[in-house]
Parts: C-alpha cells; sequence; structure tokens
C-alpha cells in the first residue's frame, strides 16, 4: 500500500472504530470486545458486605430464610437472641461500619496481588451501601454508618493502587414492595425497574465510574424485564466507563451464561475443560458463605494450598477467578481472610508470570500426572507453564504433555539453574525438581516449571 493509501486506510479504520454504536439487543450487546485488562488480570477479590453483616449468621439470605421459615436454624437464632416485634430492618442501626478504613483495605488488596475488586453495594436486602437517591431511608448514609461506603472504597483504591473498582449489584430485591407490585402484575409492568434498578444502575456508574458492573439477582425475569440491553447500550455507547467497562452474564434468565460480558454461569462455576468464551468463577475462603459469620471455625476456612489449586485450575481453562471474604459489620476484614490474601500475594509475587496475562495452552491438565498439574502459557515468551500443587515423593514429576526439542529448556520459577530432564522411552518427560534447604526454595505451597522450545508450544 502506498503512504497516503496507508494514511487514508487508518483513518477510515479509527473512524469505524468511535462510530461502533451498540443497539439494545443480545446481538449486538454480545459482539463487543471485552477490554482486555480483565483477561489480563485473571485475579479479583469479591465483598458481601450489608446489613447482614450484622445477625452474621448463615448467610446473605438471612432475610429471606427467617420469613419464609426455610431455615430453623434461623428461626431459632432470631428467637432466643431478639425481643418479638424484631424487624429485619431493626438490624440496619447497628451496621456501624466503627473500624471501617478503606485505605487498610486497599492495602491488603494489593498485597494480595488482586488486580480488580468487586463490591457488593445492594444485595437483595436492597439496602444501598451508597447514598441513593432511588432507596430512600435504606442505604449506608441515612442508617448506619452515616457514610458513603461505596465512594469512600473507590477513592482508597485509586489513590493507592492500580487496582480496578467494580461493583456488584443485585436487580430483584427480596421484599420490595413495588418489585412484588410487578410480579403480582405477572411483568405487564416494570415500575420497579424504572423506579428502582435501573436509576441505581445509573447512578452507580456516573458517580463511582466502576470498570465492573457485576449483576445478579437476575434469575426469575427475563432480561426484556430489567431492560438489561437497553442498559448496555447504554453502558458501552455512552457511559464514563465505556471504554473500560466489563460486565458479567447475570442479565436475566436467558442470559446466565449466554449473553452479556464474560460468563459467571453459576456460582464457583468450573468446567472440566478449557472455555473459549470468557468466563469468571466466584468462590469463597470461607467455603460456607459468601458473607461474614460470627461461627466461623478455622476448618471452614479454605487453606492457601486449596486456595492456589484454585487459581491454577481457574486459570488453566480460561477463567478469572474473583475470591470472597465477607467484612464484618464492623468493617473489619477478619485476620484469617487477611492471612490468606497476603499468602496468595507472597506466592504471586514469584510466580505471577504463570498467572497474569497468560493464555490457555492446548490442554489445561497433564495426560499423565492427572492431579494437581495446570498448564498455562505465556505467548509473548514462547513459555509454557506446569503449576504443581502438590510435591511428588521421590523429587520427580513425570508428565505426558510437553513434547521436547534439544533444545527445550526447563526450570522452576525463582530457582536459578535449570532442572535437570530426560525422557522414558522417548516421549514421557521425568524433570527432576531441585532439593533445597527451605529458605532458597521459591515458596512453600506450590511450584511452577517453566518449559521453553518445546515442539508443541
Ligand atoms: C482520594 O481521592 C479523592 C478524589 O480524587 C479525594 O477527594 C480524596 O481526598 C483522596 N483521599 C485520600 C485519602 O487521599
Ligand atoms: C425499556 O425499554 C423500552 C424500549 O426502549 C422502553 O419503551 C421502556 O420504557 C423501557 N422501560 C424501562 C423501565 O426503562
Ligand atoms: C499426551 O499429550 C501429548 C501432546 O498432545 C501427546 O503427544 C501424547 O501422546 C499424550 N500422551 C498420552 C499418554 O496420551
Amino acid at each position: 500500500m502506498r503512504e497516503d493509501a496507508k494514511l487514508v486506510f487508518i483513518f477510515a479504520s479509527i473512524c469505524l472504530a468511535l462510530s461502533v454504536k451498540y443497539e439494545p439487543n443480545w446481538k449486538s450487546i454480545d459482539s463487543r470486545p471485552l477490554p482486555d485488562w480483565y483477561d489480563k488480570s485473571k485475579i479479583g477479590i469479591f465483598l458481601h458486605w450489608g446489613v447482614f453483616s450484622v445477625p452474621a449468621f448463615e448467610n446473605a439470605w438471612f432475610w429471606y430464610e427467617w420469613k419464609t421459615a426455610k431455615d430453623p436454624a434461623v428461626l431459632k437464632f432470631m428467637k432466643d437472641n431478639y425481643p418479638p416485634g424484631f424487624t429485619y430492618a431493626d438490624f440496619a442501626p447497628q451496621f456501624h461500619a466503627t473500624f471501617y478504613d478503606p485505605d487498610k483495605w486497599a492495602d491488603v488488596f494489593e498485597a494480595s496481588g488482586a488486580k480488580y475488586v468487586v463490591l457488593v453495594t445492594k444485595h437483595h436486602e436492597g439496602f444501598t451501601l451508597w447514598p441513593s437517591a432511588a432507596s430512600w431511608n435504606w442505604n449506608a448514609y441515612d442508617v448506619g454508618p452515616h457514610r458513603d461506603l461505596v465512594g469512600a472504597l473507590a477513592d482508597s483504591i485509586r489513590n493507592r493502587t492500580d487496582i480496578h473498582f467494580g461493583v456488584y449489584h443485585s436487580l430483584f430485591e427480596f421484599y420490595n414492595p413495588i418489585y412484588l407490585q410487578d410480579v403480582a402484575n405477572n411483568y405487564t409492568t416494570q415500575n420497579y425497574v424504572r423506579n428502582k434498578a435501573l436509576p441505581e444502575l445509573y447512578e452507580l456508574v456516573n458517580r463511582y465510574k466502576p470498570d465492573v458492573v457485576w449483576s445478579d439477582g437476575d434469575w426469575n425475569e427475563d432480561s426484556t424485564y430489567w431492560n438489561a440491553t437497553e442498559f448496555l447500550a447504554w453502558l458501552y455507547n455512552e457511559s464514563p466507563v465505556k471504554d473500560t467497562v466489563v460486565v458479567n452474564d447475570r442479565w436475566g434468565k436467558d442470559a446466565r451464561c449466554h449473553h452479556g460480558g464474560f460468563w459467571n454461569c453459576n456460582d464457583r462455576y468450573m468446567p472440566g475443560k478449557i472455555i473459549k468464551h470468557k468466563w469468571e468463577n466466584c468462590m469463597t475462603v470461607d467455603k460456607r458463605a459468601w458473607t461474614h459469620r460470627r461461627k466461623i471455625q478455622i476448618e471452614d476456612v479454605m487453606s492457601i494450598e486449596e486456595l492456589l489449586a484454585k487459581i491454577a485450575e481457574t486459570v488453566s481453562k480460561g477463567g478469572n477467578i474473583l475470591i470472597n471474604v465477607g467484612p464484618t459489620a464492623d468493617g473489619v476484614i477478619i485476620p484469617v481472610f487477611e492471612e490468606r490474601l497476603k499468602q496468595m500475594g507472597q506466592w504471586l509475587k514469584v510466580n505471577g508470570e504463570a498467572i497474569y496475562e497468560t493464555q490457555p495452552w492446548s490442554q489445561h491438565t497433564d495426560n499423565i500426572t492427572f492431579q494437581g498439574v495446570w498448564y498455562t502459557i505465556r505467548p509473548q515468551e514462547k513459555a509454557v507453564y506446569a503449576i504443581l500443587t502438590f510435591w511428588p515423593e521421590n523429587n520427580q514429576i513425570i508428565l505426558g504433555a510437553p513434547v521436547t526439542t534439544t533444545k527445550t529448556r526447563i526450570s522452576m520459577i525463582g530457582v536459578e539453574t535449570p532442572l535437570k530432564w530426560s525422557l522414558y522411552r522417548n516421549k514421557i518427560l521425568i524433570i527432576e525438581l531441585p532439593i533445597l534447604p527451605v529458605n532458597k526454595m521459591p515458596c512453600q505451597w506450590a511450584w511452577v516449571i517453566k518449559m521453553e522450545n518445546l515442539k508443541n508450544y
């Protein structure tokens, strides 16, 4: 192409790119490329916080389980500890966030190595953690902390870190009377969507400019009831975050696992194979709940070994992982969660090159050593990583998937000398792991083998 023709071509391309307008239908919304910061990030932190953090009993469905008498333990807890006539709304003034220090939270998140944070700004109980004009007297500014909890965290994260700030928002609410009226009208009306759900979403985006809008509570209705594609077209075309924002798939029962941005599908989603469409595994460090529980026991908490294994498995299959830690009503992230997050950060500091900005390989796990080996690749360096979540007893790891050449170099991240390796029957790779004093080991919990110049990169 001649130079001037090239210029014209470039201009035309830019104009075309600038003029992309997304239409309010799934075909158009789904055609938007996912901003690439999200896939590169791999690891996020999820925070379930709200009025349910006051009883801090069982989970975020406390109100529902109490009122529907679905959980006898919740009924007994209320009967034993609260006077008759005590309502769920009476918990809200006890939500004080007394020790909420968002700067400290931001520092912990930074130390964890996570690249994005998703704060629950309103769960199914309907209580907004920001002073929403659509949630009169049922928000953290009018009741409880008397603070804009969302704005404070957004500021701290932006002032102190490069972490992307995101918001979780529940579309439906258990007991919102306007919502219940729309349901009773068999969705021939959208008064709740018009006066509550959508105004909140626009407010969140315009005010806090989140890079993630993580939707939930969509499952009883179709996306047409929620006017999801109308909102998303605005988000992608006109909003202040139109170029950076990512969304998930929970925008209606027709959307989940099919439409939107990245797919969450179900909670703790873990496919058995590599999924080409970007997906996210949202999961919890407290294996039993998304919210802080006063009854938490140490055996309910994921060990760092378990957490690193989940991260490796998720990333090897093309997913991101969103790791939940529920703060207390006082605004404290309990020390066992803080420790887990900091251990993760310690590990990522050494081994992050096998996680951040990686892609799945042709296979996510090995075909000889079936358990505890997860592969990722780094296209920039033509490197294949095998993350070992166990240490083999004889200090040898046997792998079937990598096909070596005479130029193949194999090392362990954090260890300078390359590792010795050999082939069994010309085919099966046997790698000798280094035997080092504990203080010379690159890490304590999961070890990464880096392979360069493989034939089947
Ligand atoms: C953080 O940034 C916001 C907005 O730029 C600013 O108003 C606030 O004072 C800053 N806070 C701190 C603690 O630096
Ligand atoms: C939903 O979108 C349709 C089509 O644009 C519009 O007529 C309707 O008023 C919207 N409803 C709400 C609640 O925004
Ligand atoms: C494992 O996968 C590699 C690479 O695809 C292949 O060459 C090898 O034959 C496989 N081995 C077994 C035992 O399936």
